[in-house]
Order: C-alpha cells, then sequence, then structure tokens
C-alpha cells in the first residue's frame, strides 16, 4: 500500500480564534445499511474466521456522516443515538486511524458525527457501513487509495467493511470481503424491516454453528479463499438466489432466501417467527432474518401489502421501516 506522506514536512497549522485549522474541511457522506438474501456459513477456518457465502444488497435506509478535519483538537465521535460508542471504540474511529496511518496523513484534529438511522445490532452492518463511509470520504479527499487497496484496509476495520464500500448487490465470500457485481433487484419490490427489542451475539452464534456441526469437514485454510485462487461455483442456495436475480424473478427471490442463522436464532427468540408469520400473512414472498439479526426483513411485491405488513408490525415491534433496495 502507498503512503501518500501529503502532510510531511509540513510545519503545525496556526488555529483561528474559533479553534479550528484554516485549512479545516466538512466532509458530508451516507451509509445504507445491508440485508443478506443469503448467508451461508461453509465451515471455520484455521484463523478462526468462518468461511461465508451470502448475497447481500444494499438498501435506503441509510446513516448520514459528517467529517470536520483540521479541527485543531482532539479526535472525537459522536452519534444523535444513545448507546452508540463514542470515541476509540467507534468502528468510524478505527477505520479513520487505519486510514491517517497508512496514507500517512495527519488531518490535523477529525471530528465524526453520525445521524443513525440503521438500528443498531440488527444484522444491518450499521457500524460498518459508517467506517465504509469514513473511508470512501478521506480516501476521496485525500485522493488516495485504489479499490483493491481501500478493501484491505476495510478489512482491518471489519469483516463486513468490504462489502459496504462495494455496495449494491453483490455476493460476498471468503470472510466476506470477496466481492462479485450481481444484478439489480427488480424495481418493484419493497423490503419492511421489522427490529424486534433483542440482541444476538455474533461470535457466540458462529461457536454454536461450529458446535452442531462438530464432525463435519473442514472448510478450505485461508490461503485458498483469499481471492488468490480460482472462484469456486456458488453453493447451491446462493447459486439458486443468483438465478432468481439474473431471471427477475420476485417469487423465485423470496424463496430462496436463507440464512444459517436464523434457525439458531429463532429457536432462542421465538419473536422472529412471529414476525415472519405476519409478513407471510400479509403476502410476503419471503420473509428472513438478517445476517445475526435481530431485524426480520419481508419482501412484498406491492407497497400496499407492505404497508398493511407494517401496520401490524408495528403493534409487535418498536421499530418498523419500509425501504427499498439501492445501486452501489
Ligand atoms: O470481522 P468482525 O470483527 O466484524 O467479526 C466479528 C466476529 O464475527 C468475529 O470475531 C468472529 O467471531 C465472527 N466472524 C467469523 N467469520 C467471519 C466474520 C465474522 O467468524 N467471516
Amino acid at each position: 500500500m502507498t503512503a501518500l506522506n501529503r502532510q510531511q514536512g509540513a510545519g503545525p497549522a496556526i488555529p483561528c480564534r474559533d479553534g479550528t485549522l484554516p485549512s479545516a474541511v466538512t466532509l458530508h457522506e451516507s451509509a445504507p445499511g445491508k440485508l443478506n438474501l443469503t448467508l451461508d456459513v461453509l465451515g471455520r477456518r484455521a484463523d478462526g474466521y468462518h468461511e461465508l457465502e451470502m448475497v447481500m444488497i444494499s438498501v435506503s435506509l441509510r446513516d448520514s456522516l459528517t467529517l470536520a478535519l483540521g479541527t485543531g483538537k482532539p479526535w472525537s465521535v459522536s452519534c444523535d443515538r444513545p448507546g452508540i460508542p463514542a470515541g476509540p471504540d467507534n468502528l468510524c474511529w478505527k477505520a479513520a486511524a487505519a486510514y491517517c496511518e497508512a496514507a500517512g496523513v495527519d488531518p490535523q484534529g477529525l471530528s465524526i458525527h453520525i445521524k443513525k438511522n440503521i438500528p443498531a445490532q440488527a444484522g444491518m452492518a450499521g457500524g460498518s457501513s459508517d467506517a465504509a463511509a469514513v473511508l470512501r470520504a478521506l480516501n476521496r479527499h485525500y485522493r488516495g487509495f485504489s479499490w483493491e487497496e481501500l478493501r484491505t484496509l476495510g478489512l482491518r476495520v471489519g469483516s463486513d467493511v468490504p462489502y459496504c464500500l462495494f455496495g449494491g448487490v453483490a455476493l460476498a465470500r471468503g470472510r466476506g470481503e470477496l466481492l462479485t457485481r450481481l444484478p439489480e433487484l427488480p424495481g418493484e419490490l419493497c423490503f419492511v424491516l421489522a427490529k424486534p427489542e433483542f440482541s444476538a451475539s455474533t461470535p457466540a452464534l458462529f461457536r454454536a454453528i461450529d458446535e452442531a456441526r462438530l464432525g463435519e469437514t473442514a472448510c478450505p485454510a485461508p490461503g485458498q479463499a483469499d481471492g488468490q485462487s480460482p472462484s469456486p461455483q456458488p453453493q447451491p442456495h446462493a447459486a439458486a438466489m443468483i438465478a432468481a436475480i439474473e431471471a427477475q424473478d420476485r417469487n423465485a427471490i423470496g424463496t430462496a432466501l436463507q440464512n444459517d442463522f436464523e434457525p439458531l436464532v429463532a429457536r432462542q427468540f421465538p419473536i422472529v417467527e412471529r414476525l415472519r408469520q405476519i409478513m407471510l400473512a400479509h403476502e410476503a414472498v419471503g420473509a428472513r432474518l438478517t445476517g445475526t439479526g435481530s431485524v426480520v426483513f419481508g419482501l412484498f411485491c406491492s407497497q400496499f401489502k407492505a404497508a398493511a405488513a407494517a401496520m401490524e408490525l408495528r403493534e409487535h415491534c418498536p421499530e418498523v421501516h419500509l425501504v427499498k433496495a439501492v445501486s452501489a
């Protein structure tokens, strides 16, 4: 990775009266949430991560980020929603620190403010999408890294960050960083998202899958799935979803929805199945958990039916949204 070293040799800038530096810049970036149309855990790798295969989409529910560079003050991360880590534990901070270190730049003070719309602890990659937005914004400003370099940086921050940088309809493999563009979904499809109050631990769910599969054949070692070797064909669930998308067949897309975590999560939290049944009763063509939850989404061919489902879901769930798929 090439360091940019843009600011090397520059002396310390003299702050303005309000404490900001003359070179202060404000950057805006939006961060869409994601849904898993399919999620297969293929097996545990020698590095402790899991080999995944997922068909992912970006949706119109977005966070908005404002980055101020050259504040002349210590770094800060803030969010309009309580409960989101502020400071070095926030993925946005980690992304900015990784970027500045790799690029050899010092923004001379950085503040990041997140306006949150994506539910947290929901399986919608809200934190990862915010981190990806920070990498995109900084990279636009410093005109730094290629896509490959940015993807490598993103993966250091979290497994979902490369997809969030890529966006749109995609097949994600490996840890989630081996990405293939897929065709757009049929335009008329809309999604209802229902966010129940529980949250499940992602590492614990991966462990539960490992325990349930003890004795099964191990998956390829990371070296075989690092993007250097020829891509294997997608497994049956992803292949069925890709075929349904290519055929623009809305019912087949609904039928092909799949998530390996759903049976485990639904066993622990019966509300998952209740929400799915409400969606299906309103003629969703399919309904599933996204990621490790807790959001359950339904896929509808009619805006009217989606709205009716949303109304009933609000009686069971604190947070319900109607969204569309969005392009990269
Ligand atoms: O990469 P990230 O920090 O988002 O991953 C969170 C946790 O999810 C990891 O610590 C690991 O337990 C699990 N994980 C995994 N395999 C992946 C992605 C995540 O085991 N491909």
